[in-house]
């Protein structure tokens, strides 16, 4: 590489996954922050709901269920904007002033994906809270992982003990989440890029691998110039 990645990393970098149950996406991260770090970056990856002490108990109580008091879509949407909240405040923007890469597995689209799609909650609203908990901080490249509903549930079945609260939702609650992510995609062609999910670990592996190495190395953004709101 032309210029060391230290300093090309100089304002930081936001990168988030996003996709539907059982994409891969928390598998892929991890690929993908050891490809990064063997090429020299320093990386943070992270996850929502979570991140920090408080957003992980948030992720506690959103992620279990009860039948004997559901959580309401509106208590669903806030908790998650609560989290990140904590975890734009404690986590994110001090690795991004940091000048690192921070890989996020979820973020705002799985809000406006789940809650907004899915839940059929007003987008408009969503997009403006979530604006005051990110502090209007967008990531600088989403992958979005796609795959089909079916293969995605299946996946998720049989890694056994890992269902959640959401995971547990009706085929056309997440059915409505796929055709979310596949909007907000086509409303933002430039920062989300679509990943065909459908194939094997190694293959996705290797696409990623290109694709965001190709990204770091070209003048779509580079890092050293990148605009962060703190
Ligand atoms: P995951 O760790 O398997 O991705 O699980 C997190 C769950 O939380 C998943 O079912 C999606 C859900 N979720 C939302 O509904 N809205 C959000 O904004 C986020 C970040 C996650």
């Amino acid at each position: 590489m032309g210029v060391t990645p230290k300093r090309r990393q100089a304002g930081g970098l936001f990168i988030t996954l996003e996709g539907p149950e059982g994409s891969g996406k928390s598998t892929q991260i991890r690929h993908l922050a050891a490809t990064l770090r063997r090429l020299g970056y320093r990386v943070v990856q992270t996850r929502e709901p979570g991140g920090t002490v408080v957003a992980e108990a948030i992720r506690n109580t959103l992620l279990l269920s009860s039948s004997r008091e559901p959580i309401t879509p509106e208590a669903e949407s806030l908790l998650i904007l609560a989290a990140r909240s904590q975890h734009v405040a404690h986590l994110i923007a001090p690795a991004l002033r940091r000048g690192a890469i921070v890989l996020c597995d979820r973020f705002s689209d799985s809000t406006f994906a789940y809650q907004g799609f899915g839940r059929g909650l007003d987008l408009a609203w969503l997009r403006a809270a979530d604006a005051v908990a990110t502090k209007g901080r967008h990531p600088d490249l989403t992958l979005l992982l796609d795959v089909p509903v079916a293969v995605g549930l299946a996946r998720r079945r049989s890694a056994r003990g890992r269902q959640n609260r959401l995971d547990r939702e009706s085929e056309r609650f997440h059915r409505l989440v796929r055709t979310g992510f596949l909007k907000l995609a086509e409303e933002s062609p430039r920062r989300i890029t679509v990943i065909d999910a459908d194939r094997s670990e190694r293959e996705i592996r290797a696409e990623i691998a290109a694709l965001v190495v190709g990204w770091l190395g070209g003048t779509r953004r580079r890092p050293g110039r990148s605009q962060h709101a703190f």
